[in-house]
């Protein structure tokens, strides 16, 4: 663990992970569609922006306090949902839950989760969000909603943009619903190539040992333990695919989303325009978390922060809750965020990264690095609270009339 205590960067944390977990497994959490132009773009676009720096300023202490939907966070980011965490370390939903009620702030849990949501409330500090797809159809939709509040959970995130999934050509290559699952079902030739994918695999497994001990300790392969069939069971991992696409969300489900659920507050996310925000506001979402779900859906579409600055200024009046998430990766890319008036940003990969890297102790010294990240930008920039850094906007930022791209760091994730 003394590495991790060493890690200086999230980027550090991120090659600890894929050190950690198999290929086959980390790919699944880097990987972006297609080209991976929006992938990278999320993060390169924070990385060309620039900041003024006030000098001669010292403050005592900072004030990294917001409030978003109504809930008061300790610091301005929040885990954003992330699937499969579990496969990254036992009960990867929970110690997530758990490390992000420590510093103060919430956990978003995924549909696509193999920790009872039970278990992901009772880790958190009384505060936590639940992301829901529609997978399994409205009736299994309506059980994981009624499931959410009787658990405690204070908010709940629809998400829009994931009426397929997008294609993640490197994942898709090493084939893991092909190589994964039990035999049961398949044809003798079937099972043949199963095995023989399942053999093939053997390597990578055998070169993480530590991980595969946790992987079948905490129970192998994963099931969607929160989405319940009508027959009481739970959604097998390898259904995935077809589910998704069988789950588009439209403006309509909204209206019996929002019954179902209640007064607690509605988030959309995966909002890229001004009118889909106005539109969720209408439909009674009183947050939306602008997100290209981390360059993993439609391609080429432009980076996040690009459509905040974009976006933001065209939405008019409005009592909603701005947040975002994409390309996320220090202090300064959340003092950034910030300074377009959002309230709150997302960590996508940085989760996986810390989690990966080990667990609570991996996640907590994530959470630690961009902690220190944002009060030491806080400090060099000159602000001395989020409120501050939201309401002087335009202050702080500095175009960057530097040509090309030499300056810019090595693209790590
Ligand atoms: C491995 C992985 C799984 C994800 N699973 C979900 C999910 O189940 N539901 C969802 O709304 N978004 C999901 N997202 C998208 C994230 O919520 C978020 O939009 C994205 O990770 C932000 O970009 P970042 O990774 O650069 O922080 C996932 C992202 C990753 C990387």
């Amino acid at each position: 663990m003394q590495e991790i205590a060493d890690a200086m960067t999230t980027a550090d944390l991120w090659k600890m992970m894929r050190r950690r977990v198999p290929p086959i497994v980390s790919e699944y959490f880097r990987g972006g569609a297609d080209t991976e132009t929006t992938l990278r773009g999320n993060v390169r676009a924070f990385q060309q922006s620039m900041t003024t720096a006030y000098g001669a300023l010292k403050f005592s202490s900072l004030d990294t306090r917001t409030t978003t939907v109504g809930h008061d966070l300790a610091i301005p980011w929040f885990i954003t949902p992330v699937g499969s965490l579990r496969t990254l370390y036992p009960m990867g939903d929970a110690v997530a839950s758990r490390v992000a009620g420590e510093f103060g702030t919430v956990m978003a849990q995924s549909t696509l989760s193999g920790t009872p949501m039970e278990d992901v409330a009772a880790a958190s500090k009384d505060q936590c969000w639940y992301q829901l797809y529609l997978c399994g159809g409205r009736d299994t939709a309506l059980r994981s909603i009624e499931r959410a509040r009787n658990a405690g959970f204070t908010a709940l995130i629809l998400t829009m943009d994931t009426g397929v999934s997008g294609l993640r050509i490197l994942h898709a290559k090493m084939k893991p619903m092909q190589s994964m699952g039990p035999f049961r079902g398949l044809s003798f030739g079937q099972k043949i190539v199963k095995a023989f994918r399942k053999l093939a695999l053997a390597p990578q497994m055998l070169s993480c040992l530590p991980w595969l001990i946790d992987y079948y300790r905490d129970g192998g392969l994963m099931e969607f333990v929160n989405i319940i069939d009508d027959d009481g069971e739970p959604m097998p991992y390898t259904d995935i695919g077809t589910q998704l696409a069988a789950s588009a969300v439209t403006w309509d489900d909204l209206t019996w989303i929002k019954e179902a659920w209640g007064d607690k507050p509605l988030i959309v996310k995966g909002v890229h325009c001004a009118y889909d925000a106005r539109k969720a506001e209408e439909m009674g979402a009183s947050g939306v978390i602008w997100s290209n779900h981390g360059g993993r859906q439609q391609d080429r579409v432009p980076p996040v922060l690009h459509i905040v600055a974009q976006e933001m200024p065209l939405v008019g009046d409005t009592q909603l809750d701005f947040m975002m998430d994409g390309g996320i990766r220090n202090g300064t890319d959340i003092l950034i965020a910030l300074s377009y008036g959002l309230k709150a940003v997302g960590i996508g990969r940085v989760t996986a990264a810390g989690i990966g890297a080990g667990g609570h102790t991996g996640l907590t010294r994530a959470f630690e690095i961009l902690h220190e990240d944002l009060d030491r930008a806080m400090r060099l920039v000159g602000v001395q609270s989020v409120e501050e850094i939201r309401s002087r906007g335009a202050e702080i930022r500095r175009e960057s009339l530097l040509q090309g791209d030499d300056h810019l760091p090595p693209f790590v994730f």
